[in-house]
C-alpha cells in the first residue's frame, strides 16, 4: 500500500517528531495512550473513557446505557444529551519539566468544552470542527504534581437553547429553521444532524471525538499542526476550466506553533508510488510569519502522470515531502500524499459551439476532470454513524467498495454532518471516488454576528487547508438546500424580508467563506449552496468574485442543479414530473430496511409495519421537537410507502405476520428502486437532450441506523434493492423504456457515458407473462450509434398502435443492447451489454403468473431459472450475519433463461440459507 500522509498520524505514546536538536527533541504525548474517566457533574456516573470518544460510547461500554440504536433509545437517552460529561485523565507521567514550551493540541472537541490542566482553567471551546491548541507552559511549570487534564463538555441542546434565548439574538421567519428533534442547531458549530434528521436519531453526543496530544518543544523548535498543499495548472482560477497544457504549480503552506526560525526555507521531494524521485528542489517565494510558512514551485507537466477517478484512468498518487530548512539543515518536515489532476465545476455560459450541438442556452453545470466532461454517477453520503468516534477505516473501506462496485464515481458528502476524516479522503484517493464536499450548514439560515462569523472563519481555514491535497476532493459547497429551499421559504413566508436574509446569506456563504477558500485553494470550485442556479458572474478582481444568479433566468434557458422529492406516488413514473436541469444532486423516496435489519434492533413483538416502535423510528416527517409521541407526522411517511406499494405492485397479504412484514418491507424497497431507476434513466438520457444533463447523485447512499430512510445500503452493510438496481442502471451503456401512461407514447433510448461513440444493436422481444413470444409490430433489431456522453432514441411509437389486439395487462418487453465501445480507462474495444424490461400496465394489475423459479446451488454460485413464466424482480436474500453482495439481484428472467449469480463475502462467514423469490411471491398468502 502506498504510504499515506504522515502529518495526520499521531504516533503512539511519546514519540519524537521532526529532527532532534543537540540537547532536546520535540516529544508528543498521544492522549489515546492515557487512562480516562468520564463522569457527570454530581459524580453519580463515573466510568472508564476512551480518547478519542463520545460519552455515549463510553457509557454503553460500561453498561450504564443500553445499545443506543435499540428500540426507542433515540427518545429514552435524552438524559445523556442534557447532562455535562467530563473527561478526566490520570495524573500524566513523563511530561518533561525542562521543555521550553508545552502545548495541548486537539484535532476535535465536540463541542462546548471547558479545559483544565493541573486544576487551572485553560480555555473554553465552541466549535466541533476547529483544531484547538493551547500553550500550557506556565501551568506545567507551576504544577506541584503530575498534572491532570480534564475536559468538561457541556450539554449541546441546553447550550444551543441558552444562546437562542440571549437578548437581541437573531430570529428568522417561521419555517426557515427546519427542526427535527432538538431545536436551535443553527446557533452552534456542531454536526447539525446530531440534533436529529429525517433519516436519523438525535443523540447530540459530546466528547473528544478526534485525536489529541500534548506537544513539548525546545526553545528553537516548532510543531507543524496542519498543512496545505494546493496543486493547480499555471494560471488556473477557481470555477474556470484551466489550460491543460500548462505546468503544475504546487503551493504549500504550513501552520505551526513554537518558534519558526527567521531564516526558514522550504524544500520538496516528490516520489512516485515505486519510490522513485520525480522532482526535488526548493519552494520559491517563501514567506512566513510566526505561525505559517508558505511557498510555491512549478512542476513540469510532463514529469508527472495524472490522477483519474475510477473508470476514467489510473489513480496515480505521489508522495510529497516538504522540509523546513534553517541554517543549512532540515529542522522539520511533513509528507503529503498527493495527485495531479484538475477538477472543475463548470458553471460557465453555454457557448456557441455548444448551442450548435443542440444544447439549450443558459449555463453549464457539470464537472470536468483533467479537461474532460464526464457523467457523475453516485449518491449522497450521510454521517455513517451517529457516533463519529466509532467510525473505523475498515467500515468506510467496506462502504466505499460497495460504491465502486455499484458503478458510482462521485459521492456528495452531505453538509450537515462532519468534515470527513483524512482516512476517508485517503481511501477515496486510492479508489478513485470523487468527494463533493460541503461546509457543515444545511436546511437553516445562520447568524451573522461577528463572533459566529469569526468562529466559522477559523473552521473554514482549518478544514480547507487540511483536506485540499487530496485529489479525490472534487468540490466545495457552502451548505445543503440553502438557495433553493431556505431563501425560497423566506420569499414565501416573509417576502419583504427577502433582501435582508439574502444579504445575511451572502455575508456568511460568500463574503466570509470565499476569500478564505479561494485564498487557500486555486484548485477547487465553490458554490454557496447545493442546490443553486449557479453563478451569474465571476470577477476575480474582487476579493469575493462570485455573483449568484438566483432567479435571474432567461426563459427557455436552463441553469443549475435539481433537487427533487415528490411523495405523491401517483406521478412516480411520469417523467414529465421530473425536473429538467443540468445536474441532479438529490432525489429520492424512503423505504423500509429488511427484516434482517429490523430484527437486530427491535423487540420481536414490534415486528409489524405500523408498530409504535417502527412508526416512531420513522422520522419522515420529523417530530420537529423533542416530543416522543408525534405519531401524526411519522404516520404520514408510513402511509406514503404503503400507498406506493398498493398503487404499483401486488400488495402482500400473507397469513404469517413476520412473512407479511418482511414482504411489505421488501415491496417498499422495490418501489424505491423502481422510482430511482426511472429518474436516473431520465437524467442520464438527458445527456443527449437540450438540457445536456451530466450528473445523477441520488439520496442517499447508506444508513446510520435501522429505520425507514432513503438509503440504498443498510446500517450493517446489507444492500437494499436500490443499491443493486443503481449498480445496474449506472453501467456505462444502458437501454431504457420511457412510457407516457396517458398518451401511450412509448420510446426506447440508449444512453452511454463513454468518452467515444459506441455502435451496436438493440433487440426487442415481446412476451406475455406466461413467456409466450408475442408478435408485435416493432423491429426485432434496431441498429444504434451513440456519441460520446450522449443518448439516442432508437424507437418512438405508441402502444395503442402496436399492441392493438393484445391486452396491455399481459404484455412485457425485454430490451437488450449490445455495443462495441471503449472505456475511458482502456484503449481496447469491448462489448458492453445491458438488459431492461418494460411492462405495459402497472404490476399491481398486470396478469403476472407463477414463474416457477428454481434455485440450484453450485460450487461458488447459484443458478436461477424461471420455468413457467416471466419472473419480475427476482430477489436473492442472504442469511443475517453474512456481509457482502450478489453479482446481480432484483433482475428479470425470461422463461427458460438461466442466470448464474455469485456472492462476494466482505465480512462474517458465509452461512447457507439463501432464498429466492420474485414479484409473484408478494401475491402468495
Ligand atoms: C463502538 O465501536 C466498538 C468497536 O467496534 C464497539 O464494540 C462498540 O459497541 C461501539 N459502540 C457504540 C456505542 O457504537
Ligand atoms: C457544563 O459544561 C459547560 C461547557 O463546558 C460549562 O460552561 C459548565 O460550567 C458546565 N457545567 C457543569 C455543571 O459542569
Ligand atoms: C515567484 O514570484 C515571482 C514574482 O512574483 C513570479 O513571477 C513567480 O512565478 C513566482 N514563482 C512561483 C513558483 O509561484
Ligand atoms: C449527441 O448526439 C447527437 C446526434 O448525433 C448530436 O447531434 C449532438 O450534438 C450530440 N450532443 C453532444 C453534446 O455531443
Ligand atoms: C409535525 O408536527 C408538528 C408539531 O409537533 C407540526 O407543527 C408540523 O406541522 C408537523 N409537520 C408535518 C410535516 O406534518
Ligand atoms: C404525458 O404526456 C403529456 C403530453 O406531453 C404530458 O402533459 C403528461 O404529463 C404526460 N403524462 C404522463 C402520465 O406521463
Ligand atoms: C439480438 O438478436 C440476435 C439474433 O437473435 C443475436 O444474435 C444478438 O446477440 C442479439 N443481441 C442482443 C443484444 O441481445
Amino acid at each position: 500500500m502506498r504510504p499515506r500522509s504522515t502529518q495526520a498520524v499521531l504516533a503512539a505514546s511519546f514519540a519524537a517528531a521532526g529532527s532532534c536538536h543537540d540537547t532536546y527533541c520535540q516529544q508528543n504525548l498521544n492522549l489515546s495512550t492515557v487512562s480516562w474517566t468520564v463522569s457527570n457533574p454530581n459524580g453519580s456516573v463515573s466510568v472508564p473513557g476512551k480518547f478519542p470518544s463520545q460519552a455515549h460510547i463510553d457509557l454503553y461500554a460500561a453498561g450504564v446505557i443500553p445499545w443506543p440504536l435499540y428500540g426507542l433509545g433515540d427518545f429514552d437517552l435524552r438524559w445523556v444529551a442534557y447532562s455535562n460529561w467530563t473527561y478526566t485523565s490520570e495524573a500524566l507521567k513523563g511530561l518533561r519539566q525542562d521543555a521550553d514550551s508545552t502545548w495541548l493540541l486537539f484535532n476535535g472537541l465536540d463541542t462546548f468544552a471547558s479545559i483544565e490542566f493541573c486544576g487551572k482553567h485553560v480555555a473554553a471551546t465552541n466549535n466541533q470542527f476547529r483544531q484547538y491548541y493551547f500553550d500550557v507552559t506556565s501551568l506545567l511549570k507551576e504544577c506541584k504534581s503530575n498534572p491532570v487534564l480534564s475536559i468538561n463538555f457541556g450539554s449541546a441542546p441546553n447550550i444551543a437553547d441558552a444562546i437562542a434565548a440571549e437578548p437581541g439574538q437573531e430570529t428568522w421567519p417561521f419555517g426557515v429553521e427546519i427542526n427535527y428533534e432538538f431545536l436551535n442547531r443553527q446557533f452552534i458549530r456542531k454536526e447539525q444532524s446530531d440534533f436529529g434528521w429525517d433519516w436519523g436519531p438525535a443523540f447530540a453526543p459530546v466528547g473528544p471525538w478526534l485525536p489529541g496530544s500534548i506537544v513539548q518543544l525546545a526553545a528553537s523548535e516548532f510543531h507543524i499542526r496542519n498543512s496545505l498543499v494546493d496543486i493547480y495548472r499555471e494560471g488556473q482560477l477557481n470555477l474556470l476550466p484551466p489550460d491543460q497544457s500548462r505546468d503544475w504549480v504546487v503551493k504549500t503552506s504550513l501552520d505551526v506553533f513554537g518558534k519558526l526560525p527567521s531564516d526558514a526555507s522550504l524544500t520538496y521531494s516528490l516520489q512516485d508510488a515505486s519510490g522513485k524521485t520525480v522532482g526535488e528542489g526548493r519552494f520559491e517565494n517563501v514567506t512566513s510569519d510566526s505561525s505559517t510558512i508558505t511557498g510555491s514551485v512549478v512542476i513540469p507537466a510532463d514529469s508527472v502522470n495524472l490522477w483519474w477517478p475510477v473508470g476514467m484512468g489510473p489513480q496515480t498518487l505521489y508522495s510529497l515531502k516538504i522540509a523546513v530548512d534553517s541554517n543549512g539543515r532540515t529542522v522539520n518536515e511533513v509528507t503529503k500524499r498527493v495527485g495531479f489532476r484538475t477538477i472543475v465545476s463548470n458553471q460557465g455560459p453555454i457557448t456557441q459551439e455548444q448551442l450548435d450541438m443542440g444544447i439549450a442556452p443558459g449555463n453549464n453545470w457539470h464537472f470536468e476532470i483533467n479537461g474532460h466532461e464526464f457523467y457523475a454517477k453516485g449518491s449522497n453520503l450521510i454521517p455513517p454513524d451517529v457516533f463519529w468516534a466509532n467510525v473505523t477505516e475498515a467500515r468506510i473501506k467496506q462502504l466505499f467498495d460497495s460504491v465502486v462496485i455499484g458503478n458510482q464515481n462521485m459521492l456528495r458528502v452531505w453538509s450537515s454532518g462532519a468534515y470527513s476524516p483524512d482516512f476517508m479522503y485517503d481511501l477515496a484517493d486510492e479508489m478513485g471516488i470523487l468527494l463533493w464536499s460541503e461546509f457543515e450548514f444545511g436546511d437553516a439560515l445562520y447568524p451573522v454576528e461577528k463572533e459566529f462569523l469569526d468562529n466559522v472563519k477559523d473552521e473554514v481555514y482549518y478544514q480547507v487547508r487540511r483536506i485540499n491535497h487530496h485529489p479525490s476532493l472534487a468540490y466545495w459547497a457552502g451548505g445543503n438546500e440553502l438557495e433553493n429551499l431556505e431563501l425560497y421559504v423566506v420569499e414565501n413566508a416573509a417576502p419583504k424580508e427577502l433582501d435582508r436574509y439574502t444579504a445575511e446569506y451572502e455575508t456568511l456563504f460568500l463574503d466570509t467563506i470565499v476569500p478564505i477558500l479561494f485564498g487557500n485553494s486555486r484548485s477547487i470550485s465553490y458554490s454557496p449552496s447545493s442546490t443553486s442556479n449557479g453563478y451569474l458572474e465571476l470577477d476575480f478582481s474582487l476579493p469575493q468574485p462570485i455573483t449568484e444568479r438566483y432567479n435571474n433566468k432567461t426563459p427557455g434557458s436552463i441553469y443549475g442543479e435539481t433537487d427533487h422529492y415528490d411523495y405523491d406516488s401517483t406521478v412516480a413514473f411520469d417523467i414529465s414530473s421530473y425536473p429538467i436541469g443540468r445536474f441532479a444532486n438529490e432525489f429520492g423516496f424512503h423505504s423500509m430496511p429488511s427484516l434482517e435489519s429490523w430484527q437486530q434492533q427491535i423487540d420481536p413483538a414490534d415486528l409489524y409495519f405500523n408498530s409504535s416502535t417502527i412508526v416512531l423510528r420513522n422520522h419522515h416527517y420529523p417530530p420537529m421537537n423533542t416530543n416522543t409521541s408525534n405519531y401524526a407526522n411519522s404516520t404520514k411517511g408510513m402511509v406514503e410507502m404503503t400507498l406506493a406499494v398498493e398503487r404499483w405492485y401486488p400488495a402482500p397479504q400473507k397469513e404469517d405476520p413476520i412473512a407479511n412484514f418482511s414482504a411489505w418491507c421488501h415491496a417498499t424497497q422495490i418501489f424505491q428502486a423502481d422510482y430511482y431507476s426511472s429518474q436516473i434513466q431520465y437524467y442520464r438520457s438527458g445527456s443527449g437532450r437540450r438540457e445536456r444533463q451530466l450528473g445523477s447523485l441520488y439520496w442517499q447512499l447508506e444508513d446510520q441506523w435501522q429505520a425507514p430512510t432513503w438509503a440504498g445500503i443498510e446500517y450493517d452493510g446489507r444492500w437494499k434493492v436500490l443499491h443493486y438496481v443503481a449498480r445496474d442502471i449506472y453501467q456505462p451503456v444502458i437501454v431504457s423504456p420511457f412510457f407516457n401512461a396517458t398518451t401511450k407514447d412509448f420510446e426506447v433510448w440508449v444512453t452511454s457515458d463513454l468518452w467515444s461513440s459506441v455502435k451496436g444493436a438493440v433487440n426487442l422481444t415481446w412476451y406475455d407473462w406466461s413467456g409466450k413470444r408475442l408478435d408485435i409490430a416493432t423491429p426485432v433489431t434496431l441498429p444504434v450509434t451513440v456519441g460520446a456522453i450522449n443518448s439516442t432514441k432508437v424507437l418512438q411509437t405508441n402502444t395503442n398502435d402496436i399492441l392493438k389486439n393484445h391486452d396491455p395487462l399481459d404484455v412485457v418487453l425485454a430490451m437488450s443492447v449490445s455495443v462495441e465501445g471503449q472505456l475511458p480507462s482502456s484503449n481496447t474495444t469491448q462489448t458492453l451489454t445491458h438488459t431492461n424490461w418494460f411492462h405495459a400496465a402497472p404490476l399491481s394489475v398486470a396478469h403476472i403468473v407463477d414463474p416457477g423459479l428454481k434455485i440450484t446451488p453450485g460450487k461458488d454460485s447459484f443458478t436461477i431459472e424461471a420455468t413457467t413464466g416471466v419472473a419480475a424482480w427476482v430477489w436473492l436474500d442472504h442469511s443475517a450475519g453474512v456481509m457482502g453482495y450478489f453479482d446481480s439481484n432484483a433482475f428479470w428472467l425470461a422463461p427458460g433463461e438461466k442466470k448464474e449469480v455469485g456472492f462476494t463475502v466482505t465480512g462474517g462467514e458465509w452461512i447457507d440459507g439463501t432464498t429466492v423469490q420474485s414479484l409473484w411471491d408478494l401475491t402468495l398468502p
